[in-house]
Parts: structure tokens; sequence; C-alpha cells
């Protein structure tokens, strides 16, 4: 299977084997335990990742087949699914670290992990040096004794920072610190960070792998059986298990991953060219753009560059306001990766935890609008941001 494609390897998926026979599609085993004649064979699937089904909080056949649909996809030696991707986050870092560790990690961050290193740093004393995503350098100068880790978004939530992983993942590897990467904007279709030196890769896969915004779900994928064993070993302790209907959602969503991200990928590429054409627009943030400060990057890393965007108006807050209010294709609301189009304000939603000085180091303005372009019409799209645009955010 190794050789394939991702466009074949989501359309043949693992399924578990029944006696003499497979299913074409993965089932749903809906239930929490299973039953043993033989005693042995039940104490020793309780110790590992890979001995018979127990419990569903150790593992279930349709989450197993998603756990390693996502594993192969990202190359990696195994991986735990969880109930979000901040399950699979918290479950990471939690399983990885200990109190008085350190963390380097990236300025921009997704809201909700940037809320979670606040805490881990005020309840457990691990602190974390935040650097730029393409600064080796920086992660060198940070490195201390207790450092065990380097924390990376391949494509940052909203400003579309594309962190350099390779080089990133380098200055961690000399000093021996793990390095997890957040794979959700990027999908394994444009970036695959094993491959390019990360050894932990999480998703949300509320976003682009189930990508009809009617499931939560996250996954923690690792280079190695080591990482693995470790990541679900303390799975187990934490709880933020899969359930088996959330898995075979997602995994019907992964089937069809390659189709739908070329065409979030090329509408987004028209509204963000259009956009940064018109003359109400004060900029957009989107790495295809050569004006992106990651735009080199990201072209060295990926062969599109994703389905997000943000952008200013000239007319700051008011106009971003009547903008949001104006469309009405495009919906006001959260989340990214799903086949419809969604807007919102990040200063006042997903990044509502970091006060001024952080939106400013995130590079998130008071009326900055993020995009998560569908996968409709691209002509549709664009005559609704048009006539948004017109009716008053223009102005
Ligand atoms: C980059 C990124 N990582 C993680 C998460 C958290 O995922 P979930 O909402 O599935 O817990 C999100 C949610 O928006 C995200 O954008």
């Amino acid at each position: 299977m190794s050789s394939l494609h991702p466009e074949t390897r989501v359309v043949h998926l693992p399924k578990p084997k029944l006696n003499g026979s497979t299913p074409i599609s993965v089932p749903i085993y809906q239930t929490s335990g299973f039953v043993f004649d033989d005693p042995a064979v039940f104490a020793d699937g309780m110790g590992r990742p890979d001995g018979a089904f127990v419990y569903g909080r150790l593992s279930n056949p349709t989450v197993r087949s998603l756990e390693e649909a996502v594993a192969g996809l990202e190359g990696g030696a195994g991986a735990v699914a969880t109930g979000s991707g901040m399950g699979a986050i918290s479950t990471v870092l939690l399983g990885l670290l200990r109190s008085g560790d350190h963390v380097i990690a990236q300025t921009a961050l997704y809201g909700g992990t940037a809320t979670v290193f606040k805490d881990l740093e005020a309840r457990y004393g691990i602190s974390v040096t935040y650097v730029p995503e393409a600064d080796p350098g920086a992660v060198r100068d940070a490195v201390r004794p207790e450092t065990k880790l380097l924390y990376l978004e391949t494509i940052a939530n909203p400003m579309t920072q594309v962190a350099d992983i390779p080089a990133m993942s380098a200055a961690a590897r000399e000093a021996g610190l793990v390095t997890v990467v957040d794979n959700t904007f990027a999908s394994p279709l444009l970036c695959r960070p094993i491959e390019l030196g990360a050894d932990v890769v999480v998703h949300s896969t509320t976003k682009y792998l189930s990508g009809h915004t009617d499931v939560l779900g996250g996954i923690a994928v690792a280079a190695t059986d080591e990482l693995y064993r470790r990541i679900w070993t303390h799975s187990l302790e934490l709880g933020a298990t899969a359930d088996p209907f959330a898995a075979w959602l997602t995994l019907r969503g992964i089937q069809t991953l390659p189709l739908r991200m070329e065409r979030h990928c090329s509408n987004t590429r028209l509204l963000a060219t259009r956009l940064a054409e018109h003359p109400a627009v004060a900029a957009v943030h989107w790495p295809g753009l050569p004006s992106h400060p990651s735009y080199d990057v990201a072209a060295k890393l990926m062969p599109e560059f994703g389905g997000v965007f943000s952008f200013d108006l000239k007319g700051g807050r008011p106009a971003g306001e009547a903008f949001m209010k104006g469309v009405r294709l495009a919906l006001l609301a959260p989340s990214l990766g799903g086949v419809e189009t969604l807007i919102l304000h990040p200063a006042t939603t997903s990044h509502r935890g970091l006060d001024a000085a952080g939106l400013a180091a995130a590079g998130i303005g008071e009326g900055t609008v993020r995009v998560a372009v569908g996968i409709e019409h691209p002509e549709d799209l664009w005559a609704d941001f048009q006539q948004a645009l017109e009716g008053g955010a223009g102005a």
C-alpha cells in the first residue's frame, strides 16, 4: 500500500476482516465492548493497541480503520483517533510532557492551542517560548536543558503563515526535541509533515478530513511505534475517545478528500486573487499570493496553498462587520474544511482568548475577516463577495 497515491488510498480504506470475507465499506461497530472465549486473549488486549479489541476506550474496529487510514496517508507508524482536535492536541501534549518541561512553539497558533499552552504554564509549570514559524535559529537560541518539544502548525489559523517544517524540525532534532505539527489546514493531501521531519502530526478531523461539517473528531499520528504506544497509553487515561459513528462519518468524508481539496484550493485562488485587486481591500493573507511572507516556504513544501484565507478591508472593523452582514451565500459560522463557504471575525471568535498584544503578535487585525472557502461554483462565491463589498463594506 505504501507506494499508492493518496487518491487511491482513500478509496481502498483499511477494513476489519470477517471470517472468510471483508466488507466493501467500513461497517460501524456500535458497541462499547467485546466478548472473549479466552481470558488470556482478553488480558493481552488490555495492554497494547494491537491486541484483540476489548473496550471502546482502548479501540474499536471502525475507529481502527480511521486510525490506519490517516496513519497511511500521513506516512506514520500508528495513529490515535480522538473525540475532537483539541482531544488529540491535549492527549499529545499531556502525554509527552511533565511539569517543569519547556516547550518551543510558533507564535501564530490556533486560539484553542494557545489557551492550552497558557494553561500548561499556569497549572503545571510547563513554560513556553514562542518563536517565528520559519526561524530555525530562534529554535536553537530557545533550547534549554529542560526543553522537550517543538510545536508548529503547517498553515496557521487565521493569517495562514506556513511553518518551515524541514528547517524547524531539523533544529529541534539536533537538540533531541519531539516536533509536533498541527496539519489540519493543509491535510495530508497538501503536506505530510512526517516526511519533512516531524515526529507527531495532529489534526482536527472536524475540518477537511471529514469535510461535511457534521462531525467532531481529532487524530494524532506518530512517526514511530514507540511514540504511538506512548500516546495510545496516555489516551486511555484522558479518555478523549473517538466514537465509532463519528469515525465512520470521518472515513466516509476522507474518501472524497482529494476531490474536495482540489476545489477548495482552486476556489480560494480565484477569490484571493480577485480580492487582492479590489479597491476596497487593504490586504489579502493567503500563502499562494507572492505578497504573503510565507509564499516561498509554502511553494517549497506544498503543491497548492489551502482553502483558507483572511483579508482586511480599507474601512477597518466597521467595513469588516458590514461585509459579514452583507454576504448571502457565505455563512457566518465557526469551523472550516466543509463543503460550504464559512466566514468569521477571528478577534471576537476563534482567537478571543488572545489579548491585544497576542492578536498583534499573531498578525490579526481588528477588522480581519477569515474565509474558509467551500466547494461551491467559484463565480457564485465571487458574485456574493462583490455584492457584499458594494453594499457597504467597500464604502
Ligand atoms: C488548526 C486547528 N487545530 C485544532 C483545532 C481544534 O479542533 P476541534 O474543534 O476539532 O477540537 C482547530 C479548530 O478550529 C483548528 O483550527
